[in-house]
C-alpha cells in the first residue's frame, strides 16, 4: 500500500501458471441471495457468499432496514422479515461502489411504506439511473433522480405499485431485476420483454425462494407475491473472477489450471465461447446444478490465440469479461474487433477509454469505437497503468503483466476488493508473480 492509502499491484513476467483453486462466490448471485432472504419468511443460510465490498454493502443496507444478518465468514444467516417487514431508521441508504445493489433496491424501495434516498461513492454517483427511474414511474412509483439522470434517487413510500408490460430499452440484467423485484409487490402481472438474453440469476434465485417466474420466449412474467420462503443457498464461484485466470493460463506457456465449483450459467459464460473461437483450450468437467445454477470445474491449458470479430450476440452475456477478453486479443495473432458494447462506457469507469489508455502505455495498437474497440495483437511492454479505480480494469491489466516484457504497475487497485478481495493471493498460489507495492 502506498503512503496515500492507495493499493497498487506490481506484476512481473511469470512462467507457467499451474494449479487447482476455488474462486470466491459470485457477486451477482450473492446480492440476490441477501435481497430475497431479507424479505422472505423464516431463516436463510447462504454458503460461499462473496465477502466483497459490494455484497457487504447490500448486507449493511438491509441491516439498516432492520434485518438481522449474521456473517461469520463461512456462511451468512439471514432472519427474513417478510415482504412488508422492512423499515428505515435512517432513510438515506449508501450503496458505496455497488451499481447492482442500488439499481435492484430502487425496485424494492419503490414498493415500501417508508420513503428513502439512495446514494453511493463518487463513481456510483455518476452512473446512469434514469433507466430504472422511468419504468418504475410507469409502475406508479414516486421516484426521482438528479437532472443528469444519476443518484441521488429519492423515493416516496406508501405507493400502490402496479404491474406493466415493458420491453427493455437497454440490455441490462440490473434493470430487468429491478423491475422483477418491484413486480413482487405490484398489482396484477409484470411482464418484461428481453430480446437478447441478459443474466438470469434473479429468475433462478426467486425459484429457490418459492416464487418462480414464468419465461416464454423473450417474455418474463412475475405475479404479485404472497410470501417468499427462506431457504439454503450455495453461491457458485464467480465466473467473472475466474475469467482472469482463464486468460492467464491461456497466455502463459506450459500452463495448466483447474478452477473448481465455478458458475457456468449460459447467460454468463459467453467468454468461454469467445476464447474458444480465438483458439483457447478450455474444458468444462463435472457440470451440475447448485441452488438452481449450473456449475462446473474448468480446466485451461496454454494455447496460441488468433484475433476474431467478436459476435455481437455474445456481448451482453460476456459484458464483465470484455476487459480481460481485450487483453487476450492484444496478445493474439491478428486483429480483434469488438462492437455492440456501448454499455462498457457506463460501468465503474468508461471501460473503453480505460482499456485504450492502458494499451497505449503498454505499446499495443488499438482504436476506440463508440461501442467497442479494434485491437492489433502484439507484445506488451512494461509500464504504469491507471485502473481509474475500476476493479475489472485493474485485474485485466494484471494478467497482461504475466506475459509482458517488463514489470507492470497497476495504480489505484483498492476497488478490486469490491468483487475479488483474494485476487492477489489466488494469483500468487497459481504462480503469478504479483504483489502489492
Ligand atoms: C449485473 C449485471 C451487469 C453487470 C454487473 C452485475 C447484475 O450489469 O455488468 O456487474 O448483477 O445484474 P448490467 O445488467 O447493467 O449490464
Amino acid at each position: 500500500m502506498s503512503l496515500n492509502g492507495n493499493i497498487n499491484f506490481c506484476i512481473k513476467p511469470s512462467h507457467s501458471i499451474i494449479g487447482k483453486t476455488c474462486i470466491p462466490g459470485d457477486k451477482s448471485i450473492s446480492h440476490r441471495a441477501i435481497i430475497f432472504a431479507a424479505i422472505a419468511e423464516g431463516e436463510s443460510r447462504i454458503k460461499n457468499f462473496l465477502q466483497g465490498e459490494d455484497t457487504l454493502a447490500t448486507i449493511r443496507v438491509f441491516q439498516e432496514m432492520g434485518v438481522s444478518i449474521k456473517n461469520n465468514g463461512d456462511y451468512v444467516l439471514v432472519q427474513g422479515v417478510g415482504l412488508y417487514g422492512l423499515h428505515a431508521k435512517n432513510p438515506t441508504l449508501n450503496f458505496g461502489n455497488s451499481g447492482t445493489s442500488a439499481r435492484l433496491l430502487a425496485g424494492l424501495l419503490s414498493a415500501q411504506k417508508f420513503s428513502s434516498q439512495l446514494i453511493g461513492d463518487e463513481s456510483l454517483m455518476k452512473r446512469p439511473m434514469i433507466r430504472v427511474v422511468n419504468p418504475l414511474k410507469k409502475m406508479n412509483a414516486k421516484i426521482s433522480c438528479s437532472k443528469q439522470g444519476t443518484l441521488p434517487i429519492k423515493i416516496k413510500g406508501g405507493q400502490n405499485i402496479k404491474g406493466m408490460c415493458y420491453e427493455l430499452p437497454v440490455l441490462s440484467a440490473q434493470l430487468k431485476s429491478c423491475l422483477l423485484i418491484a413486480g413482487l409487490y405490484a398489482e396484477g402481472e409484470t411482464e418484461i420483454i428481453e430480446n437478447t438474453a441478459t443474466r438470469d440469476h434473479t429468475e433462478r434465485m426467486l425459484a429457490n425462494f418459492s416464487h418462480p417466474v414464468a419465461k416464454k420466449n423473450s417474455k418474463i412474467s412475475i405475479k404479485k407475491a404472497k410470501r417468499l420462503i427462506g431457504c439454503e443457498i450455495t453461491v457458485p464461484g464467480d465466473f467473472s473472477s475466474a475469467a482472469y485466470f482463464i486468460v492467464a493460463a491461456t497466455l502463459a506457456s506450459n500452463s495448466n489450471v483447474t478452477l473448481e465449483n465455478v458458475g457456468v450459467n449460459p447467460t454468463r459464460n459467453a467468454m468461454i465461447k469467445i476464447m474458444k473461437l480465438m483458439g483457447a483450450d478450455i474444458e468444462l468437467q463435472n457440470e451440475r446444478l447448485e441452488s438452481g445454477e449450473p456449475i462446473a470445474t474448468i480446466n485451461i491449458k496454454s494455447s496460441e490465440l488468433v484475433g476474431i470479430d467478436i459476435p455481437e450476440e455474445l456481448v451482453s452475456v460476456a459484458i464483465d469479461e470484455l476487459p480481460i477478453i481485450l487483453v487476450a486479443a492484444a496478445s493474439a495473432k491478428g486483429t480483434t474487433r469488438l462492437s455492440g458494447a456501448a454499455e462498457l462506457r457506463v460501468k465503474e469507469s468508461d471501460r473503453i477509454q480505460s482499456m485504450l489508455d492502458g494499451f497505449v502505455v503498454l505499446g499495443i495498437k488499438a482504436e476506440a469505437l463508440d461501442d467497442g474497440m479494434i485491437v492489433e495483437g502484439g507484445k506488451f511492454n512494461g509500464g504504469s497503468i491507471n485502473s481509474y479505480g475500476d476493479h475489472r480494469i485493474a485485474m485485466a491489466f494484471s494478467i497482461a503483466g504475466v506475459i509482458a516484457k517488463k514489470p507492470i504497475i497497476i495504480n489505484n487497485c483498492n476497488n478490486v476488493a469490491t468483487s475479488f478481495p483474494e485476487f492477489v493471493e489466488t494469483g500468487k498460489n497459481l504462480g503469478i508473480n504479483i504483489d502489492y507495492v
